[in-house]
């Protein structure tokens, strides 16, 4: 699959081409001998769970998955996902939605798995306004049963040196306490006090992952989302300055709360190793300034989109997939997708304390 998915970009998208020839190198010279991939959390990870489910938050149709073969996924982009270039850079195929796996298949797929939903986060109660969506507690529940049911003997001797990639918690912004017509969190909680509530329980759910054996874990912080075209385009009064700095403000407590949590995970429980993704900094900076960054027409997402912020469905999609940032008016091109993944593998700056790279050759 792999394989088949790089020729496909090769012939079709010129500027990927170089990095995803980098990507199958970097997944057959790494000496990483990472067994498997589990991936969890939102829609910047799912790969086609949410077709499966009643909701309204599903992107299984064009101008979706414009830039992969075949129909539409159900991923939230133009092609793939951070997640599946992670896998790529690792050597293991694209792991496949949990949903669409047959009780067979699943008792025979033993290169990983992706239980992210789109419109999911960290408390249950976000996302359900939009419909039926696996809660994370749902995700990590159907973890528990690949883990206990389905794979017990092959994964109880590989877990510990598999990588998990949880991408969680910005809807429970955008979809929960920015929307006090559907949410009363916000007068419930102030925002340090809501910040707290998502680390904890975000805490307390890392930890049944690791009950069920994960040791190794790629956790993304929250993007810039005052810099998403649908909180700009919903901001009143009309902005003065390019990104809505109260929603970074807001969601930046959370941000600077992570990595103590992270930090406290890793002296509490044995073995437990972590890599902290920083979507902000980067976000935020090719938001400001886009050009600088290589992409000619950053802050106009390349879809027509509807309130929702998800593209209007059989729209045609921009041409120049590769100058934008944004495919709808929240989620990024895959190209961001891919750049950001490279950067995770291989640098020293968005990923910290070390690289998923150093994550994967790691002994646990
Ligand atoms: C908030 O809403 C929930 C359910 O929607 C309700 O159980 C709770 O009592 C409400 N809390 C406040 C403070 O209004
Ligand atoms: C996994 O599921 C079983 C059965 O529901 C439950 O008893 C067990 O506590 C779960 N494991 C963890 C670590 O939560």
């Amino acid at each position: 699959m792999t394989v088949s998915m790089a020729s496909y970009f090769f012939m079709s998208i010129n500027s990927l081409s170089f990095l995803l020839c980098l990507t199958m190198f970097a997944g057959k010279s790494s000496g990483a001998t990472v067994p498997a991939m589990y991936v969890f959390g939102d829609s910047l990870l799912d790969s086609g769970n949410n077709n499966f489910l009643q909701t309204q938050t599903k992107s299984n149709y064009t101008p979706y998955g414009i830039d992969l073969p075949g129909e539409p996924t159900g991923r939230f982009t133009n092609g793939a996902t951070g997640g599946d270039f992670i896998a790529q850079l690792l050597g293991l195929p694209h792991p496949p939605a949990y949903l669409s796996l047959s009780e067979a298949s699943r008792k025979i797929t033993t290169t990983g798995i992706n239980y992210a939903s789109g419109g999911s986060g960290i408390l249950s109660e976000t996302g359900t306004i939009l419909g039926d969506i696996l809660t994370l507690d749902e995700q990590i529940n159907y973890f528990n049963s690949t883990v206990t049911n389905d794979l017990p003997t092959i994964l109880s001797a590989s877990l510990a040196r598999s990588i998990f990639v949880i991408s969680t918690g910005s809807n429970d912004y955008l979809n929960n306490y920015l929307q006090p017509q559907f949410s009363n969190s916000s007068q419930t909680y102030p925002p340090q006090e809501f910040a707290n509530l998502l680390l904890d329980t975000f805490e307390q759910q890392l930890t049944i992952i690791y009950k069920l054996g994960g040791r190794k874990f790629v956790v993304y912080g929250l993007g810039a989302l005052g810099c998403l075209p649908i909180v700009i385009a919903s901001a009143n009064p009309k902005l003065t300055t390019l990104c809505v700095e109260d929603v970074n403000n807001l969601i930046n407590i959370y941000n600077n709360g992570l990595p103590s949590m992270l930090q406290r995970l890793a002296s509490r429980l044995q073995g437990f190793i972590f890599v902290r993704a920083d979507l902000f900094a980067l976000g935020y900076a090719q938001f400001q300034d886009p050009v600088k960054f290589g992409y000619a027409d950053g802050r106009t997402p390349c879809c027509d989109f509807g309130v929702s912020g998800m593209c209007i469905p059989g729209q045609n999609p921009c041409s120049d997939r590769d100058n934008r940032l944004f495919y709808d008016a929240i989620h990024p091109v895959q190209l961001v997708n891919f750049q950001f993944a490279g950067d995770c593998f291989f640098g020293n700056s968005r990923c910290t304390p070390i690289n998923i790279k150093q994550l994967a050759l790691k002994q646990s």
